[in-house]
C-alpha cells in the first residue's frame, strides 16, 4: 500500500514561537516517518503583511533553518517554496471563477479582519483560494495544521468538490489534522500565541529572553495556580505531575515560572545549537529549498496540466 501524503505551509512571516510548533511545526516531523508529505513557504501568503523585500528574504532564509534545525528530512519531505510554482496563483485564479463572494465573506480570517480593519485588500479576501491552491495541486490525505487554520481547509474542501462536479473527478478531498489537546497555544496574556498579539515565546530563544517572556506571563489566578503559566508548562511535562507541583507550590508565582524557564531551557537550547550549525552554511541550505521546489514543480505540473484539460482551455 502506498503511503498517506500530508502537506502544510507555514508563512515567513517572522520568528516562529513555540504556538507555531505544538500547533503544526512538531506534527510534520513526527509524520514525516510515516507519510510522504509536502512541506512550504508560504511567502506569496505573507505579502498582504510583509511588503519590505529585505525582510522578506531573511525571513525565507529563517524559515529554512528553522525546520532543518526541528529535524525535518528532505530526503522524506518536499520542502519548497511557494512562490517557486506559479501553478499556485493559476489554479487560485481558476478557483476564484467558481466561488462567490457571500461564501468567502464568510471566512474567519476576512471577518476579522473586517472587524479591525478599515480596508481589506483582495488579497487577504481571496487567501482561501490560494490556500485551495496549494493543497490541492499535491493531493494530500492530511493537512496538519493548528485549529485557527481548519476553516480555510474546509474551505479547500468544498472547492475541490465544487470543482469535481462542475468539470469532473480531479481533486482528492483532503482532511485537516488537528492534535486536540494542543488546538491553540494560549500566549504569555492567555490569548491565542501569536505575533499580532505581541505574547509569543520564540522557538530559538537564547535563555534571557525566555526569561523575559517567561517573567511577562500575566498571573491570572483560581486558587493560587496561575493558569497562563500553567496552560504552557503543560507542553513540557505530563498534568499529573503538573497538578502535584503546582498544587504544593500554590500561589508561589515565581517559583513556578522558575521552573517553567528551566523546562523550556532544557528543551530550546539544544534546537538553537543545532540551528547555528545550520546556519554557517546558507548556500547549503538554499540548494535543499532550491532541490524542493524543483521536485514540487514536476507535481504541480502534472496536476495544472489536467485541470487545463479538465475546463477545456487545452487545445493543443
Ligand atoms: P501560519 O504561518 O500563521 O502558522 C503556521 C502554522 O502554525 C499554526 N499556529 C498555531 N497553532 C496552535 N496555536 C497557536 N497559537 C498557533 N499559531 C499558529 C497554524 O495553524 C499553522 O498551521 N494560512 C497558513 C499557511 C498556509 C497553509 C497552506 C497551511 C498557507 N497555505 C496550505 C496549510 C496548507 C498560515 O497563515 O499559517
Amino acid at each position: 500500500m502506498s503511503k498517506k501524503i500530508f502537506l502544510s505551509g507555514v508563512q515567513p512571516s517572522g520568528k516562529p514561537h513555540i504556538g507555531n510548533y505544538f500547533g503544526a511545526m512538531k506534527q510534520f516531523v513526527d509524520l514525516q516517518n510515516e507519510h510522504d508529505g509536502y512541506v512550504f513557504i508560504a511567502d506569496y501568503h505573507a505579502l498582504h503583511s510583509l511588503r519590505n523585500p529585505k525582510e522578506m528574504s531573511e525571513n525565507i532564509k529563517n524559515v529554512v533553518l528553522d525546520y532543518l534545525a526541528l529535524g525535518l528530512d528532505p530526503q522524506k519531505v518536499t520542502f519548497f517554496k511557494q512562490s517557486d510554482i506559479s501553478e499556485h496563483t493559476e489554479l487560485a485564479w481558476i478557483f476564484e471563477t467558481i466561488t462567490t463572494m457571500p461564501y468567502l465573506m464568510r471566512a474567519h480570517a476576512f471577518k476579522d479582519a473586517q472587524a479591525r480593519n478599515k480596508e481589506i485588500d483582495v488579497g487577504t479576501f481571496n487567501y482561501p483560494m490560494l490556500m485551495a491552491a496549494d493543497i490541492l495541486l499535491y493531493s494530500p490525505d492530511v493537512v496538519p495544521v493548528g485549529a485557527d487554520q481548519k476553516q480555510h481547509v474546509e474551505i479547500a474542501r468544498d472547492t475541490a468538490e465544487k470543482f469535481n462536479n462542475t468539470f469532473g473527478e480531479t481533486f482528492k478531498l483532503p482532511e485537516a489534522m488537528i492534535i486536540k489537546d494542543v488546538a491553540i497555544i494560549p500566549g504569555t496574556d492567555g490569548r491565542k500565541m501569536s505575533k499580532s498579539y505581541n505574547n509569543t515565546i520564540p522557538l530559538f530563544a537564547e535563555y534571557e529572553e525566555i526569561k523575559k517572556c517567561v517573567m511577562s506571563i500575566v498571573t491570572d489566578s483560581s486558587g493560587g495556580i496561575p493558569k497562563n503559566v500553567y496552560a504552557i508548562h503543560k507542553l513540557f511535562r505530563s498534568e499529573d505531575e503538573l497538578k502535584k507541583i503546582y498544587e504544593e507550590k500554590a500561589g508561589k508565582y515565581k517559583e513556578l515560572k522558575e521552573m517553567l524557564i528551566d523546562d523550556l531551557e532544557k528543551f530550546i537550547a539544544p534546537l538553537r545549537e543545532r540551528r547555528k550549525e545550520f546556519a554557517k552554511d546558507i548556500p547549503k541550505v538554499l540548494a535543499i529549498l532550491k532541490a524542493g521546489s524543483e521536485k514540487a514543480k514536476k507535481v504541480a505540473s502534472a496536476k495544472m496540466n489536467e485541470v487545463r484539460e479538465k475546463i477545456g482551455v487545452q487545445v493543443y
